[in-house]
């Protein structure tokens, strides 16, 4: 897929305030300095487009783009920060999970793994969450850049395989890294097909 186009349209804590669910939509979520945003800019080629920090807590809101006018990508807060009030933890879940649950034209969501850590609890219960809600996801292994491919295909096995002591099925996942542009195709080609596949079941295909 070519991007030809892609633009910020809104920030808000609000399902009910977010753009027009006309059009099929990818949330990115993880933990806090995972990389959503970084590959959010990746994957549109637009460097400044959702804004990335070396600080964890970068994101705070749900950010809508719209892409080529035909698709939504999402930038969320994320979770798993250790220096967060007790009060900003509530607050985060609950605006994550009433986007989640309520968002009628969520097509997937991209679950952004650190491709160099072991598998981690916290990202764990949260899949586990989202299963129990029956929210599609993938999975979306950031920072590839930071060690060997050797490294990376043993971290990714070892989640999926943690995974698999409670999943039937394992999700559909990607290696990536923004720095060095790796898994652009891959996620871009997999959003391509969702988009079509969203289109063939709503009949406008
Ligand atoms: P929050 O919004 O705070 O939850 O963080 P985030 O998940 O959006 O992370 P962000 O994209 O802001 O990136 C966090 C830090 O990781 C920044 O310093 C990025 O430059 C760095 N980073 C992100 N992706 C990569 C990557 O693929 N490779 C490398 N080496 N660094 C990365
Ligand atoms: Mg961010």
């Amino acid at each position: 897929m070519q991007i030809r186009d892609a633009r910020f349209l809104t920030s808000n804590t609000e399902v009910a305030k977010c753009p027009a669910p006309t059009l099929p939509e990818y949330a990115f979520i993880g933990r806090s300095n995972v990389g959503k945003s970084s590959l959010i800019n990746m994957l549109t080629g637009r460097s400044a487009l959702a804004k990335t920090s070396s600080l964890p807590g970068k994101t705070q809101l749900i950010n809508h783009f719209i892409i080529n006018d035909d698709w939504y990508l999402v930038d969320l807060p994320g979770y798993g920060y250790a220096r967060v009030s007790k009060e900003s933890r509530a607050k985060w879940g609950k605006m994550i999970w009433a986007y989640l649950s309520k968002r009628e034209n969520l097509s997937c969501v991209f679950v952004l793994i650190d491709s160099r850590l072991p598998p981690q609890a916290v990202d764990l219960e949260f899949i586990e969450e989202l299963g129990e809600r029956g929210i599609p996801f993938v999975l979306a292994f950031t920072k590839a850049d930071k060690q060997s491919a050797g490294k990376t295909q043993q971290n990714v096995e070892g989640f999926l395989a943690k995974m698999g002591e409670t999943w039937e099925e394992l999700p559909r996942w990607f290696v990536t890294s923004a720095s060095a542009r790796e898994g652009r195709d891959e996620v871009l080609a997999f959003i391509d097909e969702v988009n079509q596949q969203v289109r063939e079941t709503n009949g406008n295909a």
